[in-house]
């Protein structure tokens, strides 16, 4: 290591290790370690298929691990239900933008609190609102009325409102016009810059280079290298990882 090169901040919050994730025989993710620092943004980055939504999944407990282990905060959170990892500070918010198409604007964002308080936490909203204006101005309005933006928007206001220690996020960007993933990925620095660590899954290398502290590249099922995004930034790796179809997501 150069003496110029930052460090990564001491204290693990997230660890994932030799994580083993298959659907019926066919294994998808084979042997990943992997951590999130407190206070930092981290980014995999990886071609479509490569398995970094499985990965997502079995972290926050919505599919099965076939082995390894996942900690948050020295705690083994391996073997909890999704509701427990969300209890521990663990929030994903889902590929597709998926919202509750019938439920106003404020009803989807007070559901991102009922894992905390059965019954919604009005309190939460004002916060919410002032980091997210465009929600304000919309919050009566059906989320189905929403551009594709906007519920993208939506569904990362209802995951930030319940106060996550780790906000992850997988591709934010799909489909969204380059204004809208902007927008998107600096509100995550704004929360990243206010305590809380993100972990963003992307394919748009150079915005998410943008962005992020420390970088994982994942290829088919296992990480290839990881770094400092500056230093990808500079590196041919990238362009390695992504040969044979992911141009366009090299250059976006
Ligand atoms: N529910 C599923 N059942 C079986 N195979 C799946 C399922 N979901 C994803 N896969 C397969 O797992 C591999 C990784 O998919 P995925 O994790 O979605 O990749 P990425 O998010 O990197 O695009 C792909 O080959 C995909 O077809
Ligand atoms: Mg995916």
């Amino acid at each position: 290591m150069r003496a110029s090169q930052p460090a990564r901040p001491a204290e693990v919050l997230l660890k994932v290790e030799d994580l083993h994730v298959a659907y019926g025989k066919a294994e998808v993710v084979h042997g990943v370690s992997l951590d999130v620092r407190k206070g930092e943004f981290v980014v995999i980055l990886g071609r479509n298929g490569a398995g970094k939504s499985t990965l997502l999944h079995a972290v926050s407990g919505l599919i099965p691990k076939r082995a390894g282990r996942v900690s948050f905060d020295g705690r083994d959170i391996t073997g909890l239900s999704p509701r427990e990892i969300v209890r521990a500070g663990v929030v994903q918010v889902l590929e597709g933008h998926r919202v509750f198409h019938n439920l106003s604007v404020e009803d989807n964002l007070l559901i991102g609190t009922y894992a905390h308080a059965p019954h919604g936490d009005r309190g939460k909203l004002d916060r919410i609102y002032a980091l997210f204006p465009e929600m304000a101005e919309r919050r009566q309005q059906m989320a189905s009325r929403l551009s594709g933006g906007q519920q993208q928007i939506l569904a990362v206001a209802q995951g930030v409102i319940g106060d996550p220690r780790l906000l992850v996020l997988d591709e934010p960007s799909s489909g969204l016009a380059p204004m809208v993933i902007d927008r998107i990925l600096d509100v995550a620095s704004q929360l990243c810059a206010s305590g809380m660590a993100i972990l963003l899954v992307e394919q748009l290398v150079d915005k998410a280079l943008r962005h992020a502290h420390y970088a994982y590249l994942f290829e088919t099922g296992r990480i290839a290298t990881s770094a400092f995004s500056e230093q990808l930034r500079e590196g041919d790796l990238i362009h390695r990882v992504y040969l044979g179809g992911g141009q366009q997501a090299v250059a976006a």
